[in-house]
């Protein structure tokens, strides 16, 4: 490891982002990708950051986390592609830091030629700092796609928790598994600023999942791997549950609420109850 690129969790980082493009989630500089970093990873990094004298001016963030102060980011740069995080990292992707009052960042690596962490950061650095108090610490990564086959959900099925929840989990044996607490939705906002920010970041106290409507998809995981495979299941089990429907007929069987409480007393798991009849 001779250079940033080197730290493992740059490595993983970067990975992801591939991961996503694979899938067709990331058309542009559709979605963003954000990670909490720890100790050992801002350690490693070190050598490689801004010395102080060169780090520019804090740029405010527009809300406050008191429990995200001086923690570091990794972040997708705004209007990049993801696309272009492999080849051009250092152009692509930045480090950020956050003040002493948890409502600044200041970039401390990367965006080389320019530029400042997603529009989205907002609603990202909310929904670390809900997640991170949570999970007492273990949720790093927080991601957004523009997943095609709940996007075209959203324009069909009623805007609320339950019914995508329901939708999902029937869609996919193993889905109430992967996501026992159910999914959120936000109604249609603009995006980028703080108002969607707080929607977000408020539904994110009990999921870990929050559909955008005709917008996409936010998940919150401890690890990459966690966070990725989360949104993947949800945009598998849409897309199933579309297939379903475009058959013509209807839904003419499906997963019941008995089976759903089967599943979750087979695998251990507490599915949330509001969700079940
Ligand atoms: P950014 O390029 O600013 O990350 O925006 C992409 C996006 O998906 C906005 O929701
Ligand atoms: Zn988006």
């Amino acid at each position: 490891m001779n250079t940033i690129l080197g730290v493992p969790a740059m490595e993983e980082y970067i990975r992801m982002c591939n991961d996503g493009v694979r899938q067709g989630w990331h058309e542009r500089n559709g979605g963003n990708l954000t990670y909490r970093m720890t100790k050992e990873d801002v350690e490693e990094c070190a050598p490689y950051l801004k010395p102080e004298s060169e780090r520019g001016d804090w740029v405010p963030i527009g809300v406050k986390a008191e429990n995200l102060t001086g923690e570091h980011f990794i972040s997708t740069g705004s209007g990049k592609f993801l696309s272009n995080v492999s080849l051009e990292p250092q152009n692509s992707i930045c480090i950020v830091e956050i003040n002493a009052e948890g409502d600044a960042y200041r970039i401390v690596w990367g965006l080389e030629k320019g530029g400042r962490p997603t529009s989205e950061f907002p609603t990202h650095f909310m929904s670390h700092s809900v997640r991170k108090r949570v999970t007492e610490g273990s949720n790093r990564v927080i991601y957004h796609a523009h997943t095609p086959s709940l996007i075209a959900l959203t324009f069909v099925l009623p805007l609320t928790a339950k019914a995508f929840t329901k939708a999902l989990w029937t869609s996919a044996t193993e889905c109430p598994v992967v996501f026992p607490g159910g999914v959120g939705v936000v109604p249609w906002m603009v995006p980028g600023g703080t108002e969607i920010a707080v929607a977000t970041c408020k539904l994110m106290e009990k999921y870990d999942a929050v559909v955008w409507t005709h917008h996409g998809l936010f998940v919150s995981g401890a690890t990459f791997d966690n966070a990725f495979g989360l949104m993947h299941t949800i945009e598998k089990a849409a897309d199933i549950h579309i297939r379903a429907l475009s058959c013509g007929q209807g839904i003419r069987q499906t997963i019941t609420d008995d089976d759903l409480r089967a599943i979750g007393k087979a695998f251990g798991v507490t599915l949330n109850k509001e969700f079940l009849d």
